[in-house]
């Protein structure tokens, strides 16, 4: 048996014994659907500023620029689709009976792929906010026929309602993400570099309060060391080979 057949064997009878499970994703978990990540050697912040176009002083300086680039980003992201991994998370929101699914990213492919419960930690790159009310609204045109798109009602600018560097995260998500982390038997941390606060910290909860941290990610971040299983790893591959064995009834059931 392989080093990675028994550590599957070994998660699978822990994921059996009825835990309670929270899953942390970041954008690797959707690298696999050719959606550029951020800090890897292709990524977003080796080709544009993060400064000049995620933040709010970016937008204020510049609101076409900044909906420019999120004008690109959904472009991309629309023409893709969400892949086995992403599908395998939604299926355990069903199979397991204590499952909550934190996400760093604005993608919507957790949405896409049939998640339903996701705490967005940083937004959501398909809805806007109105710049003078403050209203939230699904917004799926792309490309977009205006940029900066106006607010229906008002007629003011209307911002990606994602999180800027420098912005606080909504603070009901993050007390439910602070709460599941806190309280978890299981945490996956899937295809995040582990970098960006608040999120970085809720693995680092989540062990303290004695949960198993599992990490998916084919190269080792400043978790992967006190993670209780590493599998280093493309998300699309191992969740499923994880499922498939659940299903299956294998591993010491
Ligand atoms: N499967 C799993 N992990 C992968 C895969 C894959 N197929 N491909 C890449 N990865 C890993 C990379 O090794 C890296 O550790 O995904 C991680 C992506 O890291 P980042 O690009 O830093 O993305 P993320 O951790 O989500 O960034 C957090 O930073 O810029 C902000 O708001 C942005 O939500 C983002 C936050």
């Amino acid at each position: 048996m392989s080093e990675l057949e028994r550590q599957l064997d070994e998660l699978v009878e822990l994921l059996r014994s009825g835990p309670k499970i929270a899953v942390l994703t970041g954008a690797g978990i959707s690298a696999e659907s050719g959606i550029p990540t951020f800090r890897g050697k292709d990524g977003l912040w080796r080709q544009f500023r993060a400064e000049e176009l995620a933040t709010p002083q970016a937008f204020f300086r510049d609101p076409r620029l900044v909906w420019e680039w999120y004008d690109w980003r959904r472009g991309i992201i629309g023409a893709k689709e969400p892949h086995a991994g992403h599908r395998v998370l939604a299926r355990w929101e069903r199979y397991f009976p204590h499952f909550v699914l934190i996400t760093q990213n604005v993608d919507g492919f957790h949405r896409r792929a049939g998640s339903q419960n996701i705490l967005e930690l940083h937004g959501n790159i398909w809805e806007v906010r109105c710049t003078k009310e403050g209203t939230i609204a699904e917004n799926y045109e792309s490309p977009l026929p205006e940029i900066p798109p106006l607010c229906p009602a008002c007629g003011a600018i209307v911002r990606p309602n994602v999180v800027w560097f420098g912005e606080a995260l909504p603070s009901e998500t993050l007390e439910e993400a602070y709460a599941a982390s806190a309280t978890c038997d299981v945490m996956f941390v899937v295809g995040t570099s582990a970098y960006v606060q608040p999120a970085a910290s809720l693995p680092l909860l989540a062990a303290e309060r004695g949960a198993k941290i599992i990490e998916v990610n084919p190269e080792p971040t400043p978790l992967s060391s006190s993670a209780d299983f590493a599998f280093l790893a493309k998300a699309g591959e191992v969740l499923p080979l994880i499922d498939e064995r659940l299903l299956a009834g294998r591993g010491q059931a």
